[in-house]
């Protein structure tokens, strides 16, 4: 069956193969990132509206990436074609945008931890200023994360411990995600997910060196979407507090989306000291931000101290372009005017979709665990409910792989292995045909 699935992709694609191997001569893999590659090779989308996607084969998909998050308006929603239609006729790149102040107080409004904003343009750049600016805060140099959280590709903090694991469950170390991290690795102090005595007592014997405690509210990543246990938040606030470590929430792939316009510090109800935001908030363009407490957002002032050396460095040729603040700007004010709207209903197409995957399983009686919230969800091939990252390790990628394929054979896309979000343009009836496909690959590889 295996074998079934993956040459009907390569018959489904077969200009998609060419480009491809063509591209084999240009690019490492054949692929611009990671995240772009996908086994037996990569599919070449040419278009993209509403809830669909058109490869350079034919084949339309209804899109369940949403560009891995931040399509959550559906492609090419008339705001956001307005606003690029206005931002062609301004001019595309002269330093800073004379609309990052509304994009700032909108996210300001909503976010609750978010007193000022700093923004540049992709969620891996973001956690390194964020760290960057806790450490010159606290003067420290430790970072605590936690086993299992994803901060990102291009900062050298964010490749340790995400699917690798180093000492006991108790007494998780750091384990690189890639080489050329062993400087980071050095500096970098492991805690476990929803245990919450082993991740205090880390903390405290750690306190003395930790710049900051950097997590993923709700991680659907490393952690599957496993949420915190309340005690668990509770505590990891109340040890940061009281040593005076800054907490940091990286809300790139959940912000916006759990806990609506909220993030998902307002679904769990902990106020970070600092957050980084991403996706949602540049609305299909480049834009990422980093925000939180005005007294810690001070180092990045430019005026802040005397020189140099008592300032955090922060800057950009792109931070806050046209281009990005106008999409962003767009995409945010949309959200804020019309909350109801699109909550409503990407949370209602996910409630649905949840629901009826639930069903499938009960009804073809599979080891499969329906997992997600909000606007997000997956169904992961594993028998019983887990709690963390080493108990998500146990899950079987390779159906799923298999799984996400033949969904794509089906004509819905998925990047192959990754969680899947909803967004405003899916309709009741892409609703069912997700459903019908998952049913058959969910057959198909069992
Ligand atoms: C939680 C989290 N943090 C950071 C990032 C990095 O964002 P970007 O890919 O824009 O660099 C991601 C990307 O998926 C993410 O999920």
């Amino acid at each position: 069956m295996a074998n079934d699935i993956v040459e009907s992709f390569k018959q489904l694609h077969p200009k998609s193969y060419r480009m491809w191997q063509e591209d084999l001569n240009y690019l490492p893999g054949g692929v611009p990132a990671f995240w772009k590659f996908r086994e037996p090779f990569p599919i070449y989308f040419s278009r993209a509206k509403g809830s669909r996607l058109w490869d350079v084969d034919g084949n339309e998909y209804i899109d369940t990436n949403c560009g891995n998050g931040p399509i959550i308006l559906g492609h090419s929603h008339p705001v956001v074609l307005q606003a690029i239609e206005e931002a062609k006729e301004r001019g595309l790149q002269y330093g800073a945008s004379d609309l990052v102040g509304e994009w700032a107080r909108i996210i300001i409004k909503h976010v609750p931890s978010v007193e000022q904003i700093r923004f540049v343009n992709t969620g891996s750049e973001a956690v390194n200023y964020a760290i960057r600016l806790a450490k010159g805060y606290s003067g420290k140099r430790k970072v605590c994360k936690v086993e299992g959280c994803y901060h990102g590709s291009s900062n050298d903090w964010a490749p340790i411990s995400i699917s690798e694991f180093a000492g006991t469950p108790e007494n998780p170390l750091p384990a690189p995600h890639s080489l050329g991290v062993d400087h980071t690795m050095e500096y970098t102090v492991i805690i476990p997910w929803n245990d919450t005595e082993n991740a205090v007592r880390i903390i405290k014997e750690n306190a003395k060196d930790l710049a900051c405690v950097i997590m993923e509210p709700i991680s659907g990543t490393g952690l599957g979407f496993v949420e915190p246990e309340a005690e668990y938040m509770k505590a990891i606030r109340e040890i940061t507090t009281e040593k005076g470590i800054p907490l940091i929430f990286d809300e790139v792939m959940v912000g916006f989306r759990w806990g609506n316009l909220g993030c998902a510090q307002s679904y769990i109800g902990i106020k970070p000291d600092l957050s980084v935001l991403g996706k949602v908030i540049g609305g299909g363009a480049p834009a990422a931000a980093l925000g939180g407490r005005k007294d810690i957002m001070e180092f990045v002032n430019p005026t802040h101290g005397k020189c140099a050396a008592e300032r955090v460095y922060q800057s950009g040729t792109f931070s806050g372009n046209p281009f990005s603040a106008a999409v962003g700007l767009a995409t945010m004010k949309y959200l804020d005017e019309h909350e109801d709207e699109v909550y409503s209903h990407i949370n209602r197409v996910g409630d649905k979709i949840r629901k009826g995957l639930k069903d499938i399983v009960e009804e073809l009686k599979i080891p499969v665990q329906v997992v997600g919230g909000f606007s997000t969800y997956e169904a992961h091939f594993i028998d019983k409910p887990y709690r963390n990252a080493r108990e998500f390790a146990r899950r079987d990628t390779k159906k799923l792989r298999l799984r996400d394929l033949e969904l794509c054979n089906r004509g819905i896309f998925k990047l192959l292995g990754h969680f899947v979000f909803t967004n405003l343009a899916q309709t009741d009836e892409d609703v069912e045909k997700i459903l019908d496909a998952y049913r058959e690959a969910f057959k198909a590889v069992m």
